[in-house]
């Protein structure tokens, strides 16, 4: 598989979310492929207001991210659940990348992970309306990681039904 990007969907500065990106990059070494991560946290931070509009392509520090996203072949989102949807920051960031290269005709999966019981089951439909808006095509299975403090210890996820759905995933995008 080519250049596999996972992009950790949230600023926040104690994100679970990036935990199950490090796992998932972990499973798809696994899995005999490569995959890097793109994590939130490491936007900068007035790149809503630099790198964007009339200043996009302006921001340097958001160009390496842009330029990460528009040379990936295929992309692993991990969505948390924010009220019902996924992050803002997230639809900004996409907002900020080149249209429509970046994902017109690239394949991407999606992974929710929430506090509650939804597993970010809306978050998801709205990213996947995005995406296919953008030209990307969505991978169908989507796993929903709900409960999702009780499901790690530490760096890992150690609930064994979440890990199976990934490597199900994962060799789903592979083949994708
Ligand atoms: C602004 C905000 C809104 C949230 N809204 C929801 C929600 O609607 N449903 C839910 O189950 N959890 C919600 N959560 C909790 C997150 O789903 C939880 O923190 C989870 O770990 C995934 O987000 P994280 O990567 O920021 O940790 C919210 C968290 C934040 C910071």
């Amino acid at each position: 598989m080519k250049n596999l990007l996972i992009i950790s969907g949230t600023n926040r500065p104690d994100a679970l979310s990036p935990v199950i990106a490090q796992h998932y990059a972990r499973l798809v070494v696994e899995a005999g492929q490569q995959a890097e991560v793109i994590d939130l946290r490491d936007l900068p931070a007035d790149f809503a207001f630099s790198a964007l509009y009339e200043n996009s392509g302006k921001n340097p520090d958001f160009n390496v991210l842009r330029d990460r996203m528009a040379a990936a072949d295929k992309f692993v989102f991990i969505v948390p659940e924010y009220n019902g949807s996924f992050p803002g920051v997230l639809k900004a960031f996409i907002d900020g990348l080149e249209f429509p290269a970046t994902f017109t005709g690239k394949k991407a999966a999606l992974v929710g992970v929430s506090a509650g019981l939804l597993g970010s089951s809306h978050a998801m439909s709205h990213l996947t309306d995005i995406l296919n808006y953008c030209g990307a095509h969505v991978l169908a299975r989507k796993p929903r990681l709900t409960k999702i403090s009780a499901a790690l210890a530490g760096d890992n996820i150690v609930e064994a039904s979440y890990i199976d759905q990934l490597r199900k995933q994962i060799a789903e995008l592979i083949a994708f």
